[in-house]
Formats: C-alpha cells, sequence, structure tokens
C-alpha cells in the first residue's frame, strides 16, 4: 500500500458505529477512496444504506450487524472481514452512545452500559485489529476521539470517562507497540462539536433537547480528517479551533474550565425547544430506520475548517512560510542597497 492509502488491491478497513453520524460518513469516505469497508453497527436499515452508498462511490462495502459491546460479535465481525475482503489495513474505532444527565440521576446500569459501548467497544475493536496487525507487523487504528477526552463537560459523565479511558488504554498500547518493535500505527483524532444523530437518540433525562456545542462541524469535515489520520502516520490529529482551544486551555487552565463549565455547559448543551416524551433512546438497542450522518444542525453547522485544512497541510503551509520568509528577507536587502 503507497502512503495515501491508494494501492492496487483495495484497502480493507472496518469502521465501527457505521450506520450513521461520523462513522457513515468515515464509511464513505474511504468508499470514494476505493476502499473495501466493513460496516460494524447495530441499525440494519442504515447498515444496508451505507453498503448502497459506498458501492455507488466505487468501494466494496460489508453490513455486519454487531453490538460493539459484545467482543465475540466484534471479534467475528473482524474474521468475517478478512474471509471477504482479506487483511484488514485500517480498523477506525467509532461507534458510542451516551446519557444526557447529571451523574446523580444516572442508574448504575445505564452507567454500565454506556461504558461498555463507548469505552469497551473501543478496547475489543483494538483487541480484534491488533490479533491481525501484530503479526503481520503492519496496519493501523484510528481511535475517534473527542476534545472531551481532554476536557470533560457537565451532563456528559459516562461519555468523558470513556474517552478519557480510550486516551489511557490507546497510550499504553502504543508505548508496548514501540518497547515490541512492531510497525503497527495508533493515532487517534480529537473532534469538535458535529452536526449527527446523536443528540436525538442517545438517552436524556433532561428537560429540552440536546444539542452539541456550537460551532458544530459537518461529519463529511470529520471524515477527511479520519481518512488523512489512517495514512498520515501522527500520533493525533485534533480538528477544528474549538477543539485546539478546549485541549490547549484545559492543559493550562482546568480550574477556570471547571468553573465556564459550571455556568455555561449545561445550558449550551440543550436548545429551547422541550424534549419530546417518546423520543426515542439507543442505549441497549437501535433506533429503527435510516438516519443517515447528518442530525438536525445542517443549517448551524459548517462544512469546512480552515484549521483542520491548514493542520492538514501543514507541510506546505511551512514550507510557504519559509519561502515568504526568504522572499521579504531578499527584498529588504534589494531595497537597503
Ligand atoms: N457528534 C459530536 O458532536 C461528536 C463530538 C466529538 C466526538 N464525537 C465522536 O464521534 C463518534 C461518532 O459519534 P456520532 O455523533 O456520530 O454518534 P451517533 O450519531 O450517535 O452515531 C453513533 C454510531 O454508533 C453506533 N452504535 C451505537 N451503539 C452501538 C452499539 N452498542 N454497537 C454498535 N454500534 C453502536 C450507531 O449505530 P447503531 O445504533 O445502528 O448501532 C451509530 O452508527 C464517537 O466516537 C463520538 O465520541 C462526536
Amino acid at each position: 500500500m503507497s502512503s495515501n492509502g491508494q494501492s492496487k488491491t483495495p484497502e480493507v478497513v472496518v469502521v465501527t458505529g457505521a450506520s450513521a453520524g461520523v462513522g457513515r460518513a468515515i464509511a464513505r469516505e474511504f468508499g470514494k477512496h476505493g476502499a473495501s469497508v466493513g460496516l460494524l453497527a447495530r441499525g440494519e436499515d442504515g447498515l444496508d444504506a451505507a453498503v448502497h452508498e459506498i458501492e455507488r462511490l466505487g468501494g466494496r462495502a460489508l453490513a455486519i450487524p454487531t453490538d460493539v459491546a459484545d467482543h465475540e460479535a466484534v471479534e467475528a465481525g473482524a474474521k468475517r472481514v478478512e474471509e471477504e475482503f482479506g487483511p484488514i489495513d485500517v480498523w477506525v474505532n467509532n461507534a458510542m452512545t451516551t446519557i444526557f444527565a447529571p451523574f446523580h440521576q444516572i442508574s448504575p446500569e445505564d452507567y454500565k452500559r454506556a461504558t461498555e459501548v463507548t469505552y469497551l467497544g473501543y478496547v475489543w475493536g483494538t483487541m480484534a485489529a491488533l490479533r491481525r496487525m501484530r503479526p503481520r507487523n503492519r496496519g493501523t487504528i484510528v481511535q475517534v476521539a473527542s476534545a472531551l477526552a481532554y476536557r470533560a463537560i457537565p451532563l456528559q459523565s459516562p461519555y468523558c470517562g470513556a474517552k478519557h479511558a480510550i486516551r489511557g488504554f490507546t497510550d499504553s498500547i502504543r508505548s508496548e507497540l514501540i518497547h515490541d518493535g512492531i510497525d503497527v500505527h495508533l493515532t487517534a483524532v480529537n473532534l469538535p462539536a458535529v452536526n449527527t444523530p446523536q443528540f436525538d437518540w442517545c438517552k436524556s433525562e433532561m428537560p429540552n433537547r440536546a444539542q452539541p456545542v456550537p460551532p458544530i462541524f459537518q461529519p463529511e469535515v470529520i471524515a477527511e480528517a479520519v481518512y488523512f489520520a489512517a495514512h498520515a502516520r501522527r500520533r493525533e490529529v485534533t480538528v477544528g479551533w474549538p477543539a485546539v482551544k478546549a485541549i490547549w486551555g484545559n492543559k493550562f487552565f482546568p480550574g477556570l474550565g471547571d468553573w465556564y463549565l459550571a455556568r455555561t455547559g449545561v445550558d449550551s448543551q440543550q436548545t429551547d425547544e422541550p424534549n419530546r416524551s417518546d423520543s426515542p433512546s439507543n442505549l441497549y438497542e437501535p433506533v429503527a430506520g435510516d438516519h443517515g450522518a447528518h442530525g438536525r444542525f445542517d443549517e448551524r453547522a459548517e462544512d469546512w475548517s480552515a484549521q483542520s485544512w491548514l493542520n492538514m497541510h501543514r507541510g506546505w503551509v511551512a514550507a510557504g512560510a519559509v519561502a515568504g520568509f526568504v522572499l521579504a528577507g531578499a527584498l529588504a536587502q534589494g531595497k537597503r542597497r
């Protein structure tokens, strides 16, 4: 496989949580590049729709209904993908669920389930991928992460806990791979707020409807960054200024962050519309129907990120800056003469 992921034999990729939201956009992005994509999620309507989209874009796809909290099912999914498409080149862990509620209102049972899906789902995915990649000494695992893996926010304790845990176990495994001289690459992509269906189907105990904390980006912005991260061999890729600010702000002023979020974080995660009493919840079962990649925030979501573009092209940006500097120096010297 060449460094940009183009190869004679199609790249073999697994995406968890590929039936909707960010995962659906990621799966499409790989499909656009001709990949063979194994799609792991539970909802069969979304999975089937994703297969058709990828095939239309020129890739191949296999829908494998899987609950990522079940490690045997994830292992069986990996096996199925390799039987159908060959050795897995890239594994993208992305599936998640959450509960929008203050910690004291969440039952132990719900907390456990959210953690099993959002944290252990990544652990089982990473295990299944490494079981295959380690002996071959090649492959890339992408952890779809979040600014909230660095800066936790109110009403999201199961999710933030899981995202922090993913960062911890990923760093641990990365060191083990380096120690063992294994050339499998582990990377994380830190996301900002994204316009996806999660805000309409994750369980909520809040009076008003959930929303991502603006500014909001479209899932396709993320999909491009994940495709880039799968081939760039960087340790982490952060998408959008809001995520950069949250991560760096928390490094220097974590206490200030606690106070700021105590004042703003509850309201900024809810709209003015009251929550519907019949709102679905995807915590234990998938929600029927095809929900696509986008949520209900198309009008407020940005389909480009200058920060992400600069980050993905930083070699060119640095070369341009050096060239500009040299040119300006030469002009100044010419004027002095
Ligand atoms: N949206 C944001 O603002 C945001 C911000 C930062 C980071 N992220 C990250 O982006 C990733 C995707 O989030 P999203 O917003 O796209 O979420 P989403 O819209 O809720 O989609 C979640 C996906 O995960 C799948 N899923 C849920 N429970 C599952 C289970 N038990 N087993 C298998 N699949 C399951 C869902 O499919 P089924 O229900 O069909 O199984 C769906 O395909 C997550 O890692 C999240 O942390 C999102």
